[in-house]
This record gives structure tokens, C-alpha cells and sequence, in this order.
């Protein structure tokens, strides 16, 4: 198959479709944030964000997470005791104030991020709902291949955006370390020999062969160029079945600090 990062394409439900790969921006700001869960705030964020991009559009608006924080303090809002200023999240009533964007034609698509079944099903067992989510962006990779919640996506046409596909920069400030580190595979590594690849580009290939989005970050010029040049080969089925089972189900993303909002989403099995 003529895989290339140009010409390659998922489609979406809603009649759009995604590029296979795309550029992780982890670390910059989000305008759109989880302080901006009320239906209100929503389209305001977007356009905060348009205005930034000095765009008319965006192609894909997503829920980056389930958790709604209160409003109007910072990004990361806490108390004068350092306790996190947590909002009631409203998950229906946000996704109704996205639909009104797309209907506004500042979103083409709409998404959701780090939701786990029952959110998902929340949002498509909504009365009235106009549009479903057309992609789920989560943590997934080689040790943590999200198998349940794949086939969910699945069934329900909701493409998965792979975030972390490189197991992440391993901050053990925010990162779970307790799984060693994915780039240094050995069975990743050995199949980069045999392909003259790198374990990255085996461990993106992996995701982009099950049909996910995969989106590397790299701050690096020759490391985001590496990571398009996946498109010259296939793994085998056998191949694929061995990466699979590396799975351990072991997430490096795992929020923990936000563990007592209600709609922490990592406590449900997916
Ligand atoms: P760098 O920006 O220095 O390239 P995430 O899992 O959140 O997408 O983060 C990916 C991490 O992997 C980043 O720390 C990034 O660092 C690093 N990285 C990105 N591409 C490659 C690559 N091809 N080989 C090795 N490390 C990579």
C-alpha cells in the first residue's frame, strides 16, 4: 500500500477526514482548556484560539479532558491551600456548545480527548445529540495498546488519536516511570535492524498499521523528520501480534494528581 504522510488519510464519521500523522505540541499553551467546560466559555475559547492561529477555522475541536476546572483563575487553578479548584463537569451540556461551533463554522470536526467508555457513551447516548465525536485522542502505544477501548471506538466510527506514541519524555515529575522505557524495546529495537528503521518509527508504524492517528512530539528538526518516514514499509501480521503483546497495560500519562475529580476518567477499566 503507497502509505505517505501527504497522501495518506483517515476518513471521519462526519464526512471529513484526519492526516495520519501529525506534529504533538505538548508543552504550549492551550487556549481551550478545561477552565472553559461551561457551555458559555466554549465558543469564546475557540475563538481566542482562531484569533491566535489567525484562522476562520479549525479542521478538528476537541474536549482536551473530562475534568471541568473552575473558571477565570489560570489554567491550573487551586486554593490558597494548594488544592485544585474543581468545576461540575456537564459533559452533554459542553459537547452541545461545541455542536454550536461547528453549526458557527469555526470547528469542521469535533472530538473529545481522554475519555474513557462511559463518557463516550454519555456523549453518544445524548437526547437530541447532532453530532458524535469523530475521534478520541488518548495515550497509546506499544505498552499500552488501549485494546478495549479501540474496539469500542471501533464500532461506534470514532478514530483513535494516539498521544505519547513514543511512551513520553519519561518527566518523572508528572510521568508514571514504572514501566522501562519504550524506546529502548528490545523486539522494537530489533525489528528497526531488520527494517532500517529506528524503535520510534517501529513503534508509530505499529499505530498507524491498527488505523490510528499517531501524533510524535519532537522539538527536534531531524527527530520530526524520522518520524514521518514510516510510509517505506509494513510490519507483518506476525510482527504486529508480537508488538501487541508487549502490552502492559501500565499507562505513563496517568493524571494522578487530579485522581479525585469526579470524572477522573483512568479509574473505569477503558
Ligand atoms: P524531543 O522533543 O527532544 O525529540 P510524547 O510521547 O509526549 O509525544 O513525547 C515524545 C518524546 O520522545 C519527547 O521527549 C521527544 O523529545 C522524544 N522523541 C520524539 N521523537 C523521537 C524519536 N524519533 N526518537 C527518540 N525520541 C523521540
Amino acid at each position: 500500500m503507497n502509505h505517505s504522510a501527504t497522501n495518506h488519510r483517515i476518513p471521519l464519521s462526519d464526512g471529513n477526514s484526519i492526516p495520519i500523522i501529525g506534529l504533538g505540541t505538548y508543552s504550549d499553551p492551550a487556549p481551550l482548556w478545561a477552565t472553559d467546560h461551561i457551555p458559555e466559555l466554549v465558543r469564546p475559547a475557540l475563538e481566542r484560539t482562531l484569533k491566535g492561529l489567525q484562522l476562520d477555522y479549525v479542521d478538528l475541536f476537541i474536549i482536551e479532558i473530562p475534568m471541568a476546572f473552575k473558571p477565570g483563575k489560570g489554567m491550573y487553578p487551586r486554593d490558597e491551600n494548594g488544592q485544585w479548584l474543581y468545576h461540575k463537569s456537564d459533559l452533554c451540556a459542553t459537547w452541545e456548545a461545541l455542536e454550536a461551533c461547528k453549526d458557527a463554522g469555526l470547528a469542521k470536526s469535533l472530538g473529545v480527548s481522554n475519555f474513557n467508555r462511559r463518557q463516550l457513551e454519555l456523549i453518544l447516548n445524548k437526547p437530541g445529540l447532532k453530532y458524535k465525536p469523530v475521534t478520541n485522542q488518548v495515550e497509546c502505544h506499544p505498552y499500552f495498546t488501549q485494546e478495549k477501548l479501540w474496539k469500542f471506538c471501533q464500532q461506534h466510527d470514532i478514530v483513535i488519536v494516539a498521544y505519547s506514541p513514543l511512551g513520553t519524555c519519561r518527566n518523572p515529575s508528572w510521568v508514571n516511570v514504572s514501566s522501562p522505557s519504550l524506546l529502548k524495546d528490545e523486539l522494537l529495537i530489533s525489528l528497526g535492524k531488520k527494517y532500517n528503521k529506528t524503535a520510534a518509527q517501529i513503534a508509530l508504524r505499529f499505530n498507524i498499521q491498527r488505523g490510528m492517528v499517531v501524533i510524535p512530539k519532537s522539538f527536534n528538526h531531524k527527530r520530526i523528520q524520522e518520524n514521518f518516514q514510516i510510509f517505506d514499509f509494513s510490519l507483518t501480521e506476525e510482527e504486529m501480534k508480537d508488538i501487541a503483546a508487549l502490552n502492559k497495560n501500565i499507562r505513563f500519562v496517568e493524571l494522578l494528581m487530579w485522581s479525585n475529580h469526579p470524572e477522573y476518567p483512568f479509574y473505569d477499566e477503558y
